[in-house]
């Protein structure tokens, strides 16, 4: 019901849906979540769904998808870390990482494509916090995070990660998702 002194939006007259067109106004910064699998494999994801959620304790939430190589690390090990893309060059980075490690979960790859594992840090420099998780040479800057809740949601789950160390390793600001190009959101 709507109130009679309020307009009335009559949705938007494209083709996306209203809703879709509103969740798509919102705005994020680009991150590559770490991760490393009980077997000592890294892994890299890019990530728009980063955001703190807490001062004290210092936590921060990141939203997963449900079938991603990253959730089943981060749920082996309990760490990750979280490296924010530089507005100058992070676009380089973010090529890099975007692509699933599963080579089977883009469509239309033949058989054995497929069954390849993308190692997406064989072209981007790298060191290993004593997490064991890749922080970028060329982050904006990056932060640490202990795993203490994870939380299904639809087809995310939540992980909600204390920080234990992080630091600025350049001067600038965060490549926002905007400026990347590429949406994920709606
Ligand atoms: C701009 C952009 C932002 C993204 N943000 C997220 C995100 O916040 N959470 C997520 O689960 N996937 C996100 N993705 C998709 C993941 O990067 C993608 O599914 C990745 O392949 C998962 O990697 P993994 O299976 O190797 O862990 C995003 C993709 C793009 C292009």
């Amino acid at each position: 019901m709507t109130h009679p002194d309020f307009p009335v939006f009559q949705g938007s007259p494209k083709e996306i849906p209203g809703p879709e067109q509103a969740m798509l106004k919102l705005s994020y910064g680009v991150h590559v979540v770490g991760s490393r699998a009980t077997n000592g494999d890294l892994n890299a994801m890019l990530a728009d769904w980063v955001m703190q959620v807490s001062f004290k304790p210092r936590l921060v939430a990141v939203s997963i998808e449900n079938d991603a190589r990253t959730l089943r690390y981060i749920r082996e090990t309990g760490v990750f870390s979280v490296n924010l893309l530089h507005e100058k060059d992070g676009d380089v980075i973010a090529r890099q990482v975007v692509m699933p490690a599963d080579a089977s979960k883009v469509k239309g790859r033949s058989e054995e494509a497929s069954a390849q594992i993308i190692h997406k840090l064989a072209n981007v420099a790298y060191g290993i916090h004593e997490n064991g998780c890749a922080i970028l040479d060329e982050a904006l800057g990056w932060f640490t995070c202990d795993v203490r809740e994870l939380h299904p949601v639809g087809d995310h789950t939540i992980v909600v990660g204390e920080v234990t160390d992080g630091a600025v390793v350049r001067p600038g600001e965060m490549l926002i998702e905007r400026e990347l190009g590429w949406e994920y959101a709606g």
